[in-house]
């Protein structure tokens, strides 16, 4: 009976102790619920998921520089890129010559590889493509800004420029 007794009161001991370290903080958390200020920053140095885009409109192209590698992967997709979105236009060697919607368009889609588009900077030739140029449709909703410098890259090729 004592024994009985004498285990009982460790057992009571132990359960009391446990409840020594149930304190609320889980429940007692600064937390906010969806929406509610002040949100989270994003973390210094997160990369976006949403494809939010730089607004190049206000910019000057000669500022621009390709910051992505450039490799012969990097070049096939620029060419497979031109073929889809710059051909109806522009030849596939870069001039208008043979282009049947060329010569309907006034003023005519430009040569490529006319000395007004081979004195463009780099940079140049990416903000008409994503910002587009005259009579000629903007890409940036078309390309990403990656895309758009590989098309560049093309580009720079079919001048003998890369
Ligand atoms: C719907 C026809 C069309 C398509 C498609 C098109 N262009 Fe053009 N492009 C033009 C026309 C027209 C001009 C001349 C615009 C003007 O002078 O007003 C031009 C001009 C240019 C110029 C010269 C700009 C300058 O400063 O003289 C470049 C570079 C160019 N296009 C590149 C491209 C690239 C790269 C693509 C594909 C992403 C493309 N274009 C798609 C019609 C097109």
């Amino acid at each position: 009976m004592m024994r009985a007794l004498g285990f009982l009161s460790i057992m009571i001991f132990v359960a009391l102790s446990a409840c020594e370290n149930y304190d609320m903080d889980m429940a007692d958390q600064v937390s906010f619920k969806v929406q509610e200020s002040p949100r989270l920053q994003a973390p210094v140095g997160s990369v976006t998921v949403h494809q939010e885009r730089v607004d190049y409109a206000d910019v000057d192209g000669v500022t621009l520089e390709n910051l992505f590698p450039k490799n012969e992967q990097t070049l096939a997709t620029g060419k497979k890129l031109y073929g889809i979105y710059c051909l109806p236009c522009h030849a596939a060697d870069g001039t208008t010559s043979g282009m049947p919607v060329a010569d309907k368009m006034d003023p005519r889609p430009a040569d490529l590889l006319s000395e007004a588009v081979t004195s463009l900077t780099e940079g140049e030739i990416f903000h008409r493509i994503v910002e587009g140029f005259g009579i000629m449709p903007a890409y940036k909703r078309d390309l990403s800004d990656e895309e758009a410098w590989y098309v560049t890259e093309h580009v720079m090729k079919l001048q003998k420029r890369d």
